[in-house]
């Protein structure tokens, strides 16, 4: 792995600075509240964690593994949950944490998948949103950045299970 992989489009510096500011949102939105963050594994954990370090109101965490993708960088549009969360989310705020948002398949079904376990309230926050993808009505109610169609790796992002550990976003080239 070079120094740099692929070209940069989010340093570490400006995606902690904008979880400070979405963290304090949160913070503000859920006051004298709990919220049950639910991270989508294996992507969103990195953003996870800084997004969940600037809450200030009580945060519990739980992960969940919804996949709409095989391996390389198309959808097959199924989705299945291959791990659950370990917790009950009944009555509970939840926000589920992702690391971005391309067709929408993912999140559209996950948040059904956990609105019939009747928890008191569903947000999604997301690190990465791809609108121009869209194919299905979804949208976050915290978005980290918006960016063009490119196929982005890093901060949790992979190519192939690869380059998740890159400490800033960005896209390869062709
Ligand atoms: P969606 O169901 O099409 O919205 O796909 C969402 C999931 O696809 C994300 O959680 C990622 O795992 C993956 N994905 C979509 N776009 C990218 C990308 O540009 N880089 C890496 N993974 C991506
Ligand atoms: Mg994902």
């Amino acid at each position: 792995m070079s120094d740099k992989m692929g070209t940069v489009l989010f340093t570490e510096e400006q995606i902690r600075a904008r979880a400070a500011e979405i963290g304090a949102q949160i913070s503000k939105d859920y006051e004298g509240e709990g919220v049950y963050l639910i991270g989508t594994l294996r992507g969103a954990v990195v953003w996870m964690a800084d997004i969940m370090k600037n809450i200030t109101c009580d945060a519990e965490i739980d992960f969940v593994t919804a996949s709409s993708y095989g391996s390389g960088t198309t959808s097959s549009g199924v989705v299945k949950v291959k791990k659950d969360l370990d917790g009950d989310i009944y009555g509970k705020n939840v926000i589920i944490i992702e690391d971005i948002i391309d067709t929408g398949t993912t999140l559209k079904f996950l948040k059904g998948y956990l609105a019939d376990r009747n928890p008191k309230s569903i947000k999604i926050c997301t690190l990465l949103d791809k609108p121009s993808r869209r194919v299905v009505d979804i949208e976050a109610d915290y978005v980290g950045f918006s960016i063009d169609n490119l196929f982005v790796i890093g901060y949790g992002l992979d190519y192939d299970q690869k380059y998740r550990n890159l400490p800033y976003v960005s896209y390869l080239e062709g």
